[in-house]
């Protein structure tokens, strides 16, 4: 059975539901599934005026002329004209008021120590470094790369850009340093804010020499800000004098007054490199009204947030989960975030529970993956800590399976806090299918219904209405992406061209009879490994960089822990003896040229792939091989010999 097939399988058997509790609905912001409807309702039949009315509520230096300007579709333009800054509403809006003092930012390092900083302080600290990055000549629409560990600086740093008008891309810290020279020179960065290094797991990750190599031959960087992130004892790394700085030296004595640059509603936030079924990584483009109206109400009705809450997504701010909502949702709204640095496992595998227990954290949002390592662990870790200031759970990055749910259920939430399963994108912003907590009644695996303002269908590849197919987006939404970096095509190509005037996200998923949303995986190569995105096209073309390969094909296959893994089948170049050695080596090559959290799990070596007779790889036979199934139809195989071979070759290993 394939991998769909098994999910919609698990899909029909899944009846339980579980409704929010009386004490829980009573007070949540939407609090009945009427409620709910009617605002849906309202949301879509006059959803330009819904958008409008969310928007008011932040503050704005000009109003819109228009709500949402479809002339150039898919080029979409929304709150056209108006004048705002992200930084300005997460920050300067909440000082007149009692949000003033109260913590902003509430931050643990993998070595316990610790740091707050009011909404007052991060001002001040986001105003400071803003002014030290105008005082380097960085202006509006500069690009500025960000390959920083999970610190206060790394949220101070989104933030300051956005004051100033400064485009922040930021590149996860377990990228390697051919993945940050490939995204600065997409973008033509002219900076680059890091840090000494950063503890993982009782290691440092030495991030400034990792910058260095990456920058040697990127003449658009001018500066390097590098970060102390250990004050007393900083890791050694080299100061270029002239290129680099470092941050606390280049703050000091400086204002912590910068004025809030006043941008066009339309003008670029951010990019955000992701994966796609084809070569290299696509920077994807947010700009600043839309992201800011989306960001904010999503935040607000899918965590129920409440002015007391301690809020902690376990995500890295590296990824678009960490934009959206540790950053800017959660302080748009005046919230309390909290943030970690480390490893989930260190020094023991309670640690989560115990940040738990010990800042009594309301509202914990994290991955499937994450949550299928605790169970693994064993329930005697978070039955150790009190777990009781929990009030609400959340999962995103792939489909929950049952089991999981119910271990997050009945370990974490002690039966008591809802989860909210949230499916959304890179590209889509925020939030878009999910549980409202105070009356969504939840079924385990499901992502349950759109939100506000949208409008998701299941659809065929024609675009028809359908139980089980493609998944669908037939309106825009602010949160939406602009496009992608220097590729306007590609944007139109990837996302608008399946169907006329249907946003296309990529994804399998049915609706049940009750409207539900069961999203099915990825429908194109590429393949979500522990909530990361990884397309197979790219690493292929990276295995055939290495002067031993001829060819490669790169699959993905169910994984118990990690969701799904890769496996990447490799034809070496004449002469090239296959070794374990070589396996090790190539596996490293990913490492190096990507980032160890691409590695496949398995190199299966071979003389020769399957291949039609007109020379395309047929992937399909290498994932039944793979994952052990009877193999589909061999009748259009060149050579039908080669898959009997590597289904022998697959089983030895
Ligand atoms: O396949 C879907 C899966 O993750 C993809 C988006 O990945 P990325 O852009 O890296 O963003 C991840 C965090 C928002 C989607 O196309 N996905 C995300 N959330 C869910 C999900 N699949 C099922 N259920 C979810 N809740």
């Amino acid at each position: 059975m394939d991998q769909k097939s098994k999910k919609i399988e698990t899909v029909l058997s899944e009846n339980r539901m579980f409704k929010p509790s009386e004490s829980f609905q009573a007070k949540a912001h939407i609090s009945s599934m009427q409620e709910y409807e009617s605002l849906y309702k309202k949301s879509i039949k006059d959803n330009l005026g819904f958008w409008e009315s969310i928007a008011s509520e932040l503050t704005w230096f000009k109003k819109w002329d228009s709500v949402l300007d479809e002339n150039q579709a898919p080029f979409y333009k929304w709150f056209v004209n108006g004048k705002t800054n992200i930084s300005y509403n997460c920050l300067d809006r909440h000082l007149d008021d009692a949000t003033r003092n109260k913590a902003a930012l509430i931050w643990e390092g993998e070595l316990g120590d610790q740091r707050t900083l009011t909404y007052n302080q991060l001002f001040r600290e986001v105003n400071r470094f803003a002014n030290a990055l105008k005082n380097l000549g960085i202006q509006r629409g500069d690009r500025v790369a960000i390959y920083l560990p999970m610190i206060p600086e790394l949220a101070i740093s989104l933030l300051a850009c956005a004051r100033i008008g400064a485009i922040h891309s930021v590149i996860f810290a377990g990228f390697s340093s051919e993945s940050i020279r490939d995204r600065i020179h997409d973008c033509e960065a002219k900076l680059v804010i890091t840090s000494d290094g950063g503890w993982r797991k009782g290691n440092i990750l030495p991030l400034k020499n990792i910058v260095d190599e990456a920058v040697k031959d990127c003449p658009s960087i001018k500066h390097i800000i590098v970060v102390k992130r250990s004050h007393s004892d900083p890791f050694p790394c080299h100061i270029k004098e002239g290129r680099d700085h470092w941050y606390h030296r280049l703050i000091d004595g400086v204002s912590g007054e910068c004025q809030a640059e006043e941008m066009d509603s339309e003008d670029m936030l951010f990019l955000l490199y992701t994966s796609g079924t084809t070569g290299k990584p696509k920077g994807v483009i947010h700009t600043i009204g839309g992201y800011m109206t989306y960001t904010y109400l999503t935040t607000k009705y899918v965590f129920d947030l409440k002015p007391e809450d301690i809020y902690w997504c376990t995500a890295d701010i590296g990824w678009i989960t960490g934009h959206s909502y540790i950053v800017y949702g959660p302080l748009l709204n005046g919230a309390t975030v909290f943030m970690y640095e480390g490893a989930p496992n260190y020094p023991d595998k309670g640690r989560l529970w115990k940040i738990i227990e010990d800042y009594s954290i309301s509202i914990f949002y994290t991955a499937p993956t994450a949550i299928r390592a605790f169970m693994k662990w064993g329930d005697n870790w978070p039955n150790k800590y009190n777990l009781s200031s929990l009030r609400l759970l959340g999962t995103v990055g792939e489909s929950i399976n049952p089991e999981a749910w119910m271990w997050y259920h009945q370990i974490i939430g002690k039966e008591k806090c809802p989860i909210v399963d949230t499916w959304w994108q890179t590209e889509t912003g925020g939030i878009m299918i999910t549980p409202l907590p105070g009356c969504t009644p939840l079924k385990p695996g499901s992502a349950t219904l759109p939100f506000f303002g949208i409008e998701a269908e299941v659809v065929s590849e024609e675009g028809k209405d359908t139980e089980a197919g493609i998944l669908a987006i037939s309106k825009p939404w602010p949160g939406m992406l602009r496009g992608i970096y220097g590729d306007s095509e590609r944007y139109k190509e990837t996302y608008w061209s399946k169907w006329p005037n249907k946003y296309f996200p990529g994804d399998g998923a049915k609706k049940d009879k009750d409207g539900y949303f069961w999203i099915l995986g990825r429908i194109d190569d590429v393949v979500n490994v522990s909530g990361h995105r990884i397309g197979t096209a790219e690493l292929e073309s990276i295995f055939v960089e290495h002067k031993k390969v001829a060819e490669s094909a790169v699959i993905g296959i169910d994984h118990d822990l990690k969701g799904q893994c890769l496996i990447g089948f490799i034809s070496l170049k004449d002469s090239v003896k296959a070794t374990d050695d070589l396996a090790s080596e190539l596996k490293d090559w990913i490492g190096k040229k990507i980032g160890r959290f691409a590695i496949p799990e398995k190199i299966i070596f071979s003389q020769d792939l399957p291949k039609t007779r007109s020379g395309k790889i047929m992937r399909r036979l290498l994932r039944d091989i793979a994952s052990g199934r009877t193999l589909g139809s061999v009748t259009t195989l060149a050579d039908a010999g080669v898959v009997e071979q590597l289904k022998v070759k697959y089983e030895e290993d």
